[in-house]
């Protein structure tokens, strides 16, 4: 079946929809002629995550994958995959992002003062986009004058045909974070715990047990900053629109801050950050829900498709914030379940919190919000919306 990303940007759910009632696994060519096999329903998707049958590395499909950008760790699979992670998750811990909660307060209260009362704002632009880059500069340690170049680097890598290849853009991104590298390792000494920041503690890990090379070392941050960066921005955009677009349950959050955690969770669920972005390889033959996947068929987990399967939701396509229902794919499944989801959860509960304290009169703006050109990521190009 041939699909065309036009039918995606209409109405993407509208397309998983008819894409779920074709079956649980489709084989789908792409407007470029790749052809893959998407995954469109819960349970197949679920499975599909903890699979290891299914890896990782693009550099095993039998064809069409391995020109994309390659990154440590979320392209890799066991044991490298086992050991990167671990160091990471060791440097990364929830108490480095719990800390991190008073900075990512003050990043988005400094970002809303920049905004002119009365006028109208472009929420993407002013507040989205650049909050969660300026959050990762924070846990990595990147120098307050280094951060505007490196927000530019890392414009938009998932926006196909926008300036600079990915490729070009993550060359320019490592050779920065090489050069930082080498400019904290003198400062850098004792534990990993007791590092200021993230990529200190990633240095101190390196140099201590030599489990990771420099090259690793480098690619990792590239990969922090790519990973954890036009993800969250979409997060806050979807959570933004979605609440603006539903007075009732804005009203409700309003009343009750407490209930920003569960507004996070319905947001991924009914309209997450990814589309069906997310790859793998299969490294045998594979019989999934009766349909044979051959080896180096390369598989699509629709994690936006598995998200409003009526199968597993309740009125799956109804955004309903007091919902019980949860387990959302939104952060995947399994060995590769998103490393940064404490950190994107804290900033969006931080970022839409911010935003309805400072602006009560908060209002979409007449102009439609208008969506990336790309089925592989769901997200808003610009959100504009007026400061009552
Ligand atoms: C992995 C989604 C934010 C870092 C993943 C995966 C998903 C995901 C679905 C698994 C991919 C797969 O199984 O193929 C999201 C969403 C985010 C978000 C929806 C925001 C709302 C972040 C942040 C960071 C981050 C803020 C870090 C700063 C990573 C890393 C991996 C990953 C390092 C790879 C983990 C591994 O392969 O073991 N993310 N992510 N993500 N994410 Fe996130």
């Amino acid at each position: 079946m041939l699909i065309d990303d036009r039918e995606f940007l209409a109405d993407p759910h509208a397309a998983y929809a008819r894409l779920r009632e074709t079956g649980p696994v489709v084989p789908v060519r792409d407007p470029n002629g790749v052809e893959y096999w998407l995954i469109t329903r819960y349970a197949e998707a679920k499975a599909a995550l903890s699979d290891p049958r299914l890896s990782k590395d693009p550099r095993r499909a039998a064809s069409g994958l391995a020109e994309g950008v390659f990154l440590p760790m979320v392209n890799s699979d066991p044991p490298d995959h086992t050991r990167l992670r671990r160091l990471v998750t060791t440097a990364f811990s929830a108490r480095r992002v719990e800390s991190l909660r008073p900075r990512i307060e003050q990043i988005a209260d400094g970002l809303v003062d920049e905004f002119q009362h009365g006028a109208t704002v472009d929420l993407i632009d002013a507040f989205a986009f650049p909050l969660p880059v300026l959050v990762i500069c924070e846990l990595l340690g990147v120098p307050p004058a280094h951060r505007a170049a490196l927000r530019g680097w890392a414009a938009r890598v998932l926006q196909v045909g926008d300036g600079d290849s990915p490729r070009a853009r993550a060359r320019r991104l490592a050779a920065y974070f090489t050069k930082l590298v080498a400019a904290k390792r003198p400062l850098v000494s004792g534990s990993a715990h007791a590092q200021p920041d993230l990529l200190s503690a990633l240095i101190c890990a390196r140099d201590g047990e030599h489990r990771l090379s420099e090259d690793e070392l480098v690619q990792l941050c590239v990969l922090l900053l790519i990973a954890g960066h036009e993800t969250t921005t979409n997060l806050i955009g979807n959570a933004m629109l979605a609440l603006l677009r539903h007075p009732e349950q804005l009203a409700a959050l309003r009343a009750d801050p407490g209930l920003l955690p569960a507004v996070v969770e319905e947001v991924l669920r009914h309209d997450g950050p990814l589309g069906r972005a997310t790859l793998r390889v299969a490294t045998e033959d594979i019989t999934i829900a009766g349909t044979l996947v051959p080896a180096g068929a390369v598989v699509s987990v629709g994690l936006a498709a598995a998200n409003r399967d009526g199968d597993r939701f309740t009125d799956a396509d109804r955004l309903d914030i007091g919902r019980s229902d949860g387990k959302h794919l939104a952060f995947g499944h399994g060995i590769h379940f998103c490393l940064g989801a404490p950190l994107a959860r804290l900033q969006g509960a931080v970022a839409i919190g911010t935003l309805l304290r400072r602006l009560p009169g908060l209002a979409l703006d007449d102009r439609a919000a208008q969506w990336l050109p790309t089925g592989l990521a769901r997200g808003l190009i610009t959100l504009p919306a007026r400061l009552n």
